[in-house]
């Protein structure tokens, strides 16, 4: 299909059609669709190890397909270029790692596919700090992220995501690790951006606060797409299909409120 036919809006902003993908020489996607239309929010829900994460790192590119096609604003994987239409959140690892640099030089690490020639003009630094403000950050500005704690940090990291004013948001469990307050900050901010005309990927535990702005779920296992359509209504986890660990359930007490941090 030619670029220009895909350019004009019809064409879904990520398309995956029958991915395959293998880790360590074992197959981690057998076979995925997933598609995301222009302004809308999917949410990428499935149990610890089915696939969700690397189906996510295909779209961005750093997991290699072994089959099947991966296609960005209609175009294929391979030969987009266009990174600044794309914000990702990656999911957040316990290792820090790294020379530890500055909140500021975190999120505009995050800005620099839009300065001209690599130079931070007035714009982008006010890019940056409203970036900041929006995850209610911007007294941390000038800390090292090494003095952060975990949910600052991932607080940080969405800074960065939303710094260079995104088409697309793909973030990996962006609410792990951050605390109501904040995921109802996180939440606001992302119904700005859909607002605006971003269109979101979403890798879920629980739908949280979030489950207001979900379109459409999409639930993997063991690499294979079990449910494509619409959300589980509020529910955690624990109703998803595919749901395998165990922990003491609180009755019924508001189970769509409950932590991210599984
Ligand atoms: N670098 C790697 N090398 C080998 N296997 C890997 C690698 N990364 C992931 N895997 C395997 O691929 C499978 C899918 O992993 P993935 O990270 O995509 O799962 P996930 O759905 O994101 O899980 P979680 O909810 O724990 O984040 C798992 O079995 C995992 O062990
Ligand atoms: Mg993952």
């Amino acid at each position: 299909m030619a670029d220009a036919k895909s350019e004009s809006g019809i064409s879904p902003v990520i398309s995956l059609r029958a991915v395959t993908a293998e880790l360590g020489g074992r197959p981690v996607l057998r076979g995925i669709d997933l598609t995301v239309a222009r302004g809308e929010v999917v949410a990428l829900l499935g149990a610890n190890g089915s696939g969700k994460s690397t189906a996510v790192r295909t779209v961005i590119g750093q997991v290699p397909v072994t089959g099947g096609a991966v296609e960005i604003f209609g175009t294929p994987r391979r030969r987009f270029r266009d990174w600044a239409r794309v914000g990702y959140v990656p999911q957040r690892t316990t290792a820090a790692g790294g020379v530890p640099a500055t909140v500021t030089e975190v999120v505009t690490s995050g800005r620099l596919s839009r300065a001209r020639f690599g130079v931070l003009r007035k714009a982008d630094r006010q890019a940056v700090a409203h970036a900041l403000e929006q995850v209610g950050m911007a007294d941390r500005a000038k800390d090292s992220v090494s003095a952060l704690s975990g949910g600052q940090h991932q607080r940080v990291l969405i800074a960065r995501a939303l710094v260079s004013e995104p088409e697309l948001l793909i973030m990996d469990e962006p609410m792990a690790g951050v605390d109501l307050a904040s995921q109802e900050v996180l939440a606001a901010t992302l119904r700005h951006q859909v607002e605006q005309g971003a269109s979101v990927l979403l890798v879920l535990h629980e739908l949280g606060p979030l489950e207001p702005l979900i379109d459409r779920a999409v639930v993997l296992r063991d690499g294979c797409v079990l449910h494509d359509g619409p959300p589980p209504k509020a529910v955690g986890q624990h109703a998803l299909p595919g749901h395998d660990h165990v922990h003491p359930h609180d009755a019924d007490a508001a189970p769509v409120r409950t932590g991210l941090l599984t």
